[in-house]
């Protein structure tokens, strides 16, 4: 194993294989809240190619957060129709109206937690891409990643706050939304949870389980 991971290799990473998506801002452009929280509401328990023709749709639709809470609920609940976990939809109108309210979104992970239908990595994933706030976003894909870096033994979900420690240490002051993407995207298409693509990783010389041999065996679990 080869020293500490690094921000700044992980985001050399992303400069290069960054995945074009619909809500993701270009390189040097401001990401829009309203695009990035209506992304990461959908992408919470439903994958990119799903979410992708109905992000598009609702912004056809609904054009902005002040335009969403105006819209009456059985239009949103329509528009949302086939995405599933119809809890969201609800979450996503309340939220919309109590953005509307205040003028604006808020802009801390502590304040966006506060809304409907927003848990911590929401919180986390919406204060870092939109706000340019040096937080975390830990979902599935990023515990894998981190839990592999670290070859972290206590297994899941006791494991959770560690994980977010150890993935908080790693958040640069410069480019938190980029950090926070770059690890997404490297568990999505490099640190797979079958034969993950070590040889192409960024972070391949200060992966721990990498240098055990053991990167498939991560993360650990409480048996069933
Ligand atoms: N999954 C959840 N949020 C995402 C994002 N912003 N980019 C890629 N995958 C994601």
């Amino acid at each position: 194993q080869t020293g500490q991971p690094r921000a700044a290799d992980l985001l050399h990473w992303y400069d290069r294989h960054r995945r074009v998506l619909p809500w993701r801002a270009l390189p040097g452009e401001r990401p829009d809240p309203y695009r990035v929280w209506l992304s990461e509401v959908m992408l919470q328990q439903t994958t990119i190619a799903a979410v992708k023709p109905y992000f598009a749709r609702f912004l056809e639709r609904f054009s902005t957060v002040e335009a969403l809470a105006g819209a009456p609920e059985e239009a949103v609940m329509s528009a949302w129709a086939g995405l599933g976990y119809y809890s969201r939809a609800r979450n996503l109108h309340a939220c919309a109206k109590a953005v509307a309210i205040a003028g604006r979104f808020p802009d801390t992970a502590e304040g966006l937690r506060k809304l409907p239908g927003i848990g911590a990595y929401t919180a986390g994933a919406i204060a870092a891409i939109a706000f340019d706030r040096q937080e975390a976003a830990v979902d599935g894909n990023v515990e894998r990643v981190m839990t592999r870096l670290f070859a972290l033994e206590a297994p899941l979900p006791g494991s959770r706050p560690e994980i977010r420690r150890l993935t908080q240490a790693l958040v640069p002051a410069d480019r938190p939304g980029d950090f926070a993407q770059a690890v997404m995207d490297l568990g999505a298409t490099i640190c797979t949870p079958k034969r993950p693509a070590c040889a192409l990783c960024p972070w391949m010389l200060p992966c721990r389980a990498r240098d055990l041999g053991l990167q498939e065996t991560f993360p650990r679990k409480v048996r069933a």
